[in-house]
This record gives C-alpha cells, structure tokens and sequence, in this order.
C-alpha cells in the first residue's frame, strides 16, 4: 500500500475531497497532511477525517524538517493541494517523479509565482479569457513549470466574475484531481 503525504496552505477542500474518494479504494493510505500554516482550515479537516496534520514553517522546510517527517512515515508520494511554498530542493531530490501539484489554470499561462487563488481568476477574466481550466502537473524547482499530466478546460463567459471562473475550475479540481492521483498510483499514467 503506498503511504501518501498532502501538502496544503490554505483551506484544504480537495486534499478532503481526494482522501475522501480513497476511503474504500485499498490502493494507498493517507499516512499525514502537511501545511506551513498553524491557523489553516485544512487541519480542522484532517482532525474530522481522523488523520494526522503538522506544521511546518519555511524556515523548517528548507532547514530539512519536512524532509525528515517524510521520510520518517516512508512516505512514497507527495500531492501538492494549494501549497503555496516552493519545494526545498533536498525534497526534490528524494522525490523524483513523486510530487505533483494541481494549478486552478491552464499553464503555462496564469502560472508562476504570485499567481495563486483568486489572482488567477481575476486575471483570467481580465484578460478576457474564453476558457481556463486545471493543470496537473509534476513539480520541479520552479513554481507551476514541472511536465505537465493532465489538464481539463471550462468555458468563461465574457459575463463571468473571478468568482465564476473559481466554481467552475473548483469543479473540475473535485471531479479529476483524484482519479488523476489513482491513475498514477496504478502506474497507468
Ligand atoms: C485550489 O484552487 C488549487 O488549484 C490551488 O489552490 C487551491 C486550493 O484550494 N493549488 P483548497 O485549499 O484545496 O480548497
């Protein structure tokens, strides 16, 4: 059974939606969730779920002590769910292939550092876009630049707000995130 670790910085709604679609799936075990924020939501989500959650600052990030923790549960795949930090590279190199991360875009436009959360909407439909959409995709040591895996799209109406534009790529985050992560766990991908 391959031990899984998600990183998350924020609210934390698909690193739930993602443990809860392995619930009766005997395909891997959510050993613990990682976050670089004591206050984020995410924690009261991994309490609910019966799993452990720490924190880890940035400092401790690149002082080796997430490396530490992850290796200390043996853990072999890293899911990124709204990480905000950039992977320290003594993690990158125990993790080759191993850590993905999902961007609320298509990359690699609306990538890349600062672009995050609602900033990508709002400059999706600034731009007056006609579409957006998710990114799957491997990480490396840059922001939103690792080889991509899998990307859906939505339409953006020209009468779409940010806030539009979040629920429909909140949707399609739910409904592939998951199977996408199952998918490399089986090794088809
Ligand atoms: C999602 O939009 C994801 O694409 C991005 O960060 C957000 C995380 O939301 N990486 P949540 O914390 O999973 O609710």
């Amino acid at each position: 059974m391959q031990r899984v670790a998600i990183l998350a910085s924020g609210s934390g709604s698909n690193a739930e939606n993602i443990i809860r679609y392995f619930e009766n799936r005997q395909l891997c075990v959510f050993s613990f969730i990682l976050s670089n924020k004591t206050d984020a939501y995410v924690h009261e989500r991994a309490r609910k779920l019966d799993i452990p959650s720490f924190t880890i600052s940035k400092q401790g990030f690149e002082r080796g002590e997430a490396l530490q923790l992850l290796k200390a549960y043996g853990i072999d795949f890293i899911v990124l769910a709204g990480f905000l930090l950039k992977i320290p590279e003594n993690i990158l190199k125990e993790y080759p292939n191993k850590i993905i991360n999902i961007h609320p875009a298509l990359l690699p436009k609306y990538g890349g550092k600062g672009m995050y959360g609602t900033h990508v909407h709002e400059a999706v439909t600034a731009n007056k876009e006609t579409e957006s959409g998710i990114t799957i995709h491997y990480v490396n040591e840059n922001y939103d630049e690792g080889a991509i895996i899998f990307q859906a799209k939505c339409e953006v109406l020209p009468t779409d707000s940010a806030e539009d534009v979040a629920k429909k790529v909140h949707a399609l985050e739910y409904a592939y995130f998951p199977r996408v992560i199952e998918s490399l766990l089986l090794n088809r991908l």
